[in-house]
């Protein structure tokens, strides 16, 4: 996944607890982290899903909704690219190939649409998990060139 994306020009980690309400700040910390870029509006509530989807993924099933988990979230960006790694150290997914269908869930009230959408709005999708230790996803996204450097 990560060939040929030139250097990195700055990298952002950042953890936080399982809380439901985190969601919402890890959509803050996107926006926040986009703003290198000028990038649009839908371009940026897109990836805000993208993320979204991946973050609550690691708090509902990852941790089983228990609040005492850590998730952590690492943005690398480089010149014109954005790659977003959510990691959780919970439950782990057995079949990730099943998991990542359209409409598979392991809970009968969700549509198991999340990672459907990380897929559409992202320009590359990578999930790595092992049972009992955790789950891994990636999310890379084109960026266009800053205005003003070559
Ligand atoms: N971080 C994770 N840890 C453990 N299992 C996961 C994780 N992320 C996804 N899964 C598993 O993959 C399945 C599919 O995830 P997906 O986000 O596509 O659907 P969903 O979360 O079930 O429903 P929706 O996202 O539509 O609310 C989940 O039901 C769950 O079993
Ligand atoms: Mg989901």
């Amino acid at each position: 996944m990560r060939k040929d994306k030139g250097q990195i020009i700055n990298e952002i980690m950042v953890q936080f607890t399982s809380l439901a309400e985190n969601v919402a700040l890890s959509r803050v910390l996107t926006s926040s982290v986009v703003t290198h870029w000028d990038i649009t509006i839908s371009q940026l509530e897109d990836l805000k899903v993208a993320v979204s989807e991946a973050v609550s993924n690691a708090i509902i099933h990852g941790y089983e909704n228990q609040k005492d988990g850590m998730v952590s979230m690492r943005f690398l960006c480089y010149e014109t690219y954005l790659l977003i790694e959510i990691k959780d150290e919970g439950i782990g997914i057995e079949n990730i190939q099943q998991a990542m269908e359209a409409n598979f869930s392991s809970d009968k009230q969700r549509m198991g649409l999340g990672f459907s959408f990380m897929k559409m709005f992202t320009d590359e999708l990578e999930v790595t998990s092992e049972v009992g230790k955790g789950t891994t996803v990636l999310l890379g996204k084109k960026m266009p060139a800053v205005k003003g450097k070559e």
